[in-house]
């Protein structure tokens, strides 16, 4: 059996696609273009990436975008009076420090992030968030878990009572997306590096998502026949290859359904993002 392949291109379009119209209700409604503000500390060659495909999002969907490029030297003090100034501006709606901080700011990554207002907190990593999205409240959702979420549900994919199995515990995309299938009625279990027999415990979900930043970690003896396989990895093994936590090859003909690498979930962080600067915009001049 080949498993039904989940492409991020499609749903990423789709829901670029939703972000754009609610955008054009928003000027129609208020004449304000919704806005986002990218910070960029240092020079991380990935991150340089990353943050270029967010600001052509932006463009091609009729969103405001700036981005604030700082110098790997740049202080606490100067990267937090720098958020400031974007929570008092009214052309951003949304506020995005991409990560990771260079080396000497880590220590400082909460205390920075806390900084940034909740409302306009597009990443979803605010405590204010996190806890609301906890506590099943509606919150700004991180990007990457959310694609999936709602990628998994515009697949058809079953969710409710069905066994999830969730490898990484980073607050980026697995705590997260615990709380999201979680909401889902989805019964979860979150792995890592101390778990004992792991392979045991992703046999049995009938949704395993990878997210631990090795490549091809998860083996095809790993995946229940038929599971539907989540591959959040993106790791570089050579200059111009891109592989995921998931050993795509082998996996493919024993899960149900599967998400490539790249053109998977990727692309549909750069989508939740959008959708959230608009979400963020409607909240604000709702209040
Ligand atoms: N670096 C890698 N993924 C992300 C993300 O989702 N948000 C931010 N701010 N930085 C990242």
């Amino acid at each position: 059996m080949t498993a039904r392949l989940l492409s991020g291109k499609e749903f990423a379009a789709k829901f670029k696609e939703d972000a754009a119209k609610r955008a054009r209700a928003i000027e129609a409604a208020h004449g304000v273009t919704p806005g986002l503000a990218v910070i960029i500390v240092g020079e991380d060659p990935a991150s340089q990436v990353y943050v270029r495909n967010k600001d052509r999002a932006c463009a091609e969907l009729g969103i405001y975008s700036e981005v604030l490029r700082m110098p790997a030297t740049t202080t606490k003090a100067e990267l937090i009076a720098k958020i400031d100034e974007l929570n008092y501006d009214k052309r951003i709606h949304g506020i995005l420090v991409q990560l990771p901080l260079p080396e000497a700011l880590h220590r400082e990554e909460q205390e920075i992030l806390d900084r940034i207002d909740p409302a306009k907190d597009v990443d979803g990593f605010h405590p204010v968030n996190v806890g609301r999205l906890s506590l099943g409240q509606s919150a700004l959702v991180p990007c990457t878990p959310s694609g999936c979420l709602k990628m998994l549900e515009l697949a058809g994919i079953p969710l409710d009572g069905q066994r999830a199995v969730i490898v990484g515990r980073s607050n980026i995309v697995g705590k997260p997306m615990a709380q999201l299938l979680l909401a889902k009625n989805a019964t979860v279990t979150v792995c890592h590096s101390h778990t004992k027999d792991l392979a045991a415990v992703t046999r049995e979900a009938d949704i395993l998502v990878a997210a631990v930043g090795k490549p091809k970690f998860i083996t095809a003896d790993m995946v229940k026949p038929g599971a539907t396989v989540i591959d959040v990895g993106i790791n570089r093994i050579a200059p111009k290859k891109l592989v995921g936590d998931v050993d795509f090859d082998a996996v493919q003909e024993v899960a149900g359904a599967i998400t490539p690498v790249p053109g998977g979930v990727g692309l549909l962080t750069v989508a939740m993002l959008m959708e959230n600067v608009v979400t963020a915009a409607e909240l604000q001049l709702k209040s």
